[in-house]
């Protein structure tokens, strides 16, 4: 099928690139002039992994180009996917639609055929009808179908994710462009995928509900992990305990640090949002954000307890700074909470992190970023591991012992508290 993916962020770089590995014929656009001239040239503009090699491969058998021009890429297209982003309206709390609308009116100029348009952006309830409406402006006799596809692909996993889902979400209200849709998707549900077809609405409901309930999970165990620590319970015997019942599933039950990215902290404000304008009250979704913005506070706290509350002059080496392993996105990492306090109150912090330097922490006085693992632990007071990076998991802490041992704070529960223990140092964890 002839396809369009509007936006080359990371749903629409990254579902582009799968559909042509899929053999659709797939054009990548974005306004932004030189990410198309650098994608043409097979230069990725996120971190992933695997996905530049897809990007040459489909690229180079030409079922995979890039273009600034919209309206003739959507002419020559039967499927138009909406990738743009929704961010935080700033200062508020609702999603800012004004690039999906943008887009929209974009596409009602350059229908020339049947078209299905479909959101693959996260975008609140109803955004599909008022797509609709845009539309319908300026063609009348009606020759498209909109549609939510919405994407459920995690950073770092996307192609794995994108390639073998739980399950694809079709939300329209036609047969016809659910039967297109199937089709397009059959490679994916012969693999075992499972196929959902629902209301359009629904469908955008289901992606808002899917991340407010996994940040629920998340933000639920973060606290018994509090709880675990003041009874000396080990959290991950409770995650285990409880994630073997299949009503309730292991995975998500990971403590740590706040959840972050770009979109459990955005999509748990705005499906609040969507419900208040419904005067709909989500208390559980509302303590879940409070939760876990508190959540840097307690893991703080913690910090100052295990430094005797001398923070001052400490050397802090941060292990990896984005909001999770296997990304380059800072976005509502807790390390831009963490950091810039410790900073404040005068340590002395050196990071670093596989995907390199980050500006986040440009001008933060005694911030520094450190090229190697060994250059950022030697000589540190205390080392905190933020991230869960692979090249984090298998560390001999005794080969990097200038003088005195450091502290370990294992955010992420990486290492066996037993074995370091034995190792003579002193490492803390989360909940346990
Ligand atoms: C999330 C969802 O998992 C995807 O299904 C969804 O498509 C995506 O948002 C989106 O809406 O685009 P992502 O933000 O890439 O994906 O990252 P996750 O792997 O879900 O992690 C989010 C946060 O939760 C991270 O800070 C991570 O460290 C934290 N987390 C995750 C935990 O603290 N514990 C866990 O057990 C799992």
């Amino acid at each position: 099928m002839n396809l369009c993916m509007i936006g080359t962020g990371y749903v629409g770089l990254v579902s582009g690139v799968c559909f042509s590995d899929l053999g659709n014929n797939v054009i990548c656009v974005d306004k932004d002039l030189e990410k198309i001239k650098k994608l043409k040239k097979g230069k990725i503009p996120i971190y992933e992994p695997g996905l530049e090699e897809l990007v040459l491969k489909n690229h180079k058998n030409k079922r995979l180009n890039f273009s600034t021009d919209l309206h003739n890429s959507i002419k020559k297209s039967d499927i138009i996917f909406i990738c743009v982003g929704t961010p935080t309206k700033r200062g508020g709390s609702s999603a800012d639609l004004s690039q999906i609308y943008n887009v929209a009116q974009q596409i009602s100029k350059s229908i020339n055929k049947y078209k299905i348009v479909v959101t693959k952006s996260t975008v609140p309830v109803t955004t599909g009808d008022a797509i609709e409406k845009i539309l319908t402006k300026n063609n009348l006799k009606k020759k498209f179908t909109v549609v939510s596809n919405p994407e459920f692909l995690r950073e770092g996993e996307a192609i794995r994710d994108f390639t073998y889902p739980d399950r694809i979400v079709i939300g329209s209200n036609d047969k016809k462009s659910n039967k297109i849709l199937k089709n397009l998707y059959s490679p994916l549900i012969s693999k075992g995928a499972q196929y959902v077809h629902t209301s359009r609405r629904a469908a955008e409901l289901i992606k808002y509900a899917s991340n407010a309930f996994l940040a629920t999970k998340i933000t639920f165990i973060n606290e018994i992990a509090n709880l675990c620590e003041k009874i000396g319970v080990n959290v991950e015997d409770i995650s285990i305990g409880m994630g073997l019942d299949k009503r309730i599933g292991g995975r998500f039950l990971r403590a740590g640090p706040a959840y972050g990215g770009s979109c459990f902290p955005k999509d748990t404000k705005a499906i609040i949002n969507t419900a208040d304008k419904y005067k709909t009250k989500l208390t559980v979704i509302k303590s879940v954000v409070k939760s876990n913005k508190n959540r840097s506070n307690i893991l703080l706290k913690r910090v100052y307890k295990i430094l005797n509350n001398k923070v001052k002059n400490k050397k802090i080496c941060f292990l990896g700074v984005t909001f999770k392993a296997n990304t380059d996105d800072m976005r509502d990492s807790s390390s831009l909470t963490m950091i810039p306090i410790l900073s404040k109150k005068g340590a002395k912090i050196r990071y670093y992190d596989p995907t390199g330097y980050k500006k986040e922490f440009k001008g933060l006085k005694n911030v520094f970023y450190e090229n190697t693992v060994k250059d950022a632990i030697e000589r540190s007071d205390l080392v905190i591991i933020h991230t869960e990076w692979n090249d984090f998991k298998s560390i001999n802490f005794k080969n990097f012992i200038k003088g005195k041992k450091f502290i370990i704070y294992d955010m992420r529960n990486i290492y066996d508290p037993s074995k370091i223990k034995k190792q003579g140092f002193k490492y803390f964890s989360v909940g346990r």
